[in-house]
């Protein structure tokens, strides 16, 4: 069959929308997932993919401020096209990754800071800041960069709290500055996928949907057990510090302000009165239990070699020098039992919205699963979809015909070698257009929208706490 019946047989996508395109072809059946059939392929959707060369007609330079994983990122972005950007300067407390960034990008001495704030100490130098410093350290960067006339690429969570994100917005307004934040999800492909044919009518009306984030249960004890965003106060609530894409992407598929929302979760696990007997505070001390605890550092570092990138190991893998790292201050703190660390981000946490229109989501994060990658079900009046993050199945009632999307971003030639699905360079690209061309609607989110996922995401945290349905 080829494609135009199939749409046609579908009923709702009208000529010209995101499903024209060449024939459609058979695609593999996802095994377990739905019975086999007659399974087209969606592959041939176009999507709003340009290459990842930033078509400006003039240089723009940056700051980056925090030279860490998400710094090198989009400072790698200057390296693939140095002709459209420029790296001119960088602060980190960190002497070695500011030396190792100045060094990659010829930063002249002058450029080269410690705290953020002593860019501010030096009148205005470039044209933007990247800020991808730690949580606790957006707004008041963010605030004095563009008071001083920066445009911003802030890290997400793009501040501690309601009032502080909504002081944001107004400072971009005020200065009329351009303001983007790192929702890097709604440039990956997949997710892309999964939008458009939600617009497409293909699955008539979207009525409700369900999103689960698996964190993982490796990725859990790294990051919000041992690691930076243990603590929900020095950094944000798990909903915010993991999940504020999520809400963002929900937000984003259905199209329509979230209204309501009530959470529910707590910390379960990873507490002293869970230590098994005989726990030793570290799992490099000898702990009886290291053999055998599926959360030992020993095993997720040295011999899994997983989540490697805090340790500044500059591409040695050896588990000897991972081990030694783990002896090592600052990096020990990685060697912590999982059930005597500092930590308070819940472990598992459910939470339930409504948004105008009357569409319901359900969204779930939890941290006890054998994988990541964001589950979506997406329930509508003609049809439905279940996706895993990298590829998704749409179902239509009356025909019980079946399409699929499973493109491989390795396929998507504008976007190779791009982390978070391609995402992460292609919300570059956007925000270098958008400063070069002072045009802040090049950008695939207005500051206000992606505010607002944030706003759902303290609701949601003030719900847990209360117990009470919030309005957003
Ligand atoms: N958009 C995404 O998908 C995504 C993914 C991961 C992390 N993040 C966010 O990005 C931010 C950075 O995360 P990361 O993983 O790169 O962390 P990181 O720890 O690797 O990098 C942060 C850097 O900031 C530096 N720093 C700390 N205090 C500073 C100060 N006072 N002045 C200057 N520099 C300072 C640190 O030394 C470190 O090098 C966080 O807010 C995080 O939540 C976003």
């Amino acid at each position: 069959m080829i494609r135009r019946d199939f749409l046609k047989s579908i009923g709702t996508i009208a000529a010209g929308t995101a499903l024209s395109g060449p024939l459609l072809h058979a695609a593999p059946s996802l095994p377990g997932l739905l019975p086999d059939g007659d399974v087209h392929s969606l592959n041939d959707l176009t999507l709003p993919i340009r290459p990842l060369r930033p078509e400006t007609d003039r240089q723009v330079s940056v700051i980056i401020i925090g030279a860490g994983n998400r710094g090198n990122v989009y400072a790698d972005f200057a390296r693939k096209f140095p002709e459209q950007v420029k790296v001119v300067g960088v602060s980190d407390i960190l002497e070695h990754r500011k030396l190792r960034m100045a060094g990659q990008h010829n930063i002249p001495e002058e450029n080269r800071f410690g705290d953020w704030s002593e860019v501010f100490t030096r009148p205005k130098f470039a044209d933007a800041v990247v800020i991808s410093t730690p949580d606790n350290l957006h707004y008041k960067p963010c605030m004095k960069a563009l008071a001083m006339g920066y445009d911003v690429l802030l890290e997400k969570p793009v501040a501690q709290t309601a009032q502080e994100c909504k002081a944001l917005g107004a400072q971009a307004r005020k200065y009329g500055r351009i303001l983007a934040v790192c929702h890097v999800l709604r440039y990956a492909p997949y997710f892309l996928a999964l939008r458009e044919t939600v617009r497409s009518g293909a699955i008539g009306k979207l009525v409700s949907l369900q999103h689960l984030e698996p964190i993982e249960y490796a990725h859990m004890a790294h990051s919000y057990v041992r690691g930076n965003w243990r603590s929900s106060k020095e950094t944000t609530p798990i909903i915010l510090a993991k999940s504020c894409h999520d809400l963002d992407i929900m937000r984003w598929i259905v199209d329509a302000p979230c209204k309501t929302i009530s959470a529910d979760g707590s910390l379960m696990l990873f507490k002293p009165e869970n230590a098994p007997a005989g726990a030793t505070r570290k799992c490099t001390d000898g702990c009886p239990h290291e053999s055998t605890c599926p959360y030992s550092a020993l095993d997720i570092y040295t011999r899994r070699k997983q989540h490697l990138g805090v340790f500044d190991l500059d591409g040695n893998r050896d588990a000897k020098f991972i081990e030694q790292r783990l002896h090592t201050p600052p990096y020990d703190s990685y060697a912590r039992c999982v059930y005597y660390c500092d930590n308070d981000q819940p472990d598992h946490y459910v939470t339930e919205m409504v948004f105008e229109g009357g569409v319901t989501a359900s969204f779930s994060m939890e941290a006890f699963t054998p994988w990541g990658g964001r589950r979506t079900r997406l329930m509508g009046t003609k049809g439905y979809i279940e996706g895993n993050g990298s590829q998704f199945t749409l179902r239509e009632f009356r025909t019980g015909k079946k399409a699929v999307w499973d493109k491989k971003v390795s396929d998507i030639a504008e976007y190779r070698g791009a982390g978070h699905g391609g995402g992460d360079h292609a919300l570059v690209r956007d925000f270098i257009e958008a400063v070069a061309a002072q045009d802040a609607s090049r950008l695939s989110s207005t500051i206000d929208v992606s505010i607002e996922s944030h706003l759902m995401g303290f609701a949601a945290e003030r719900s847990r706490k209360s117990g009470r349905k919030e309005k957003v």
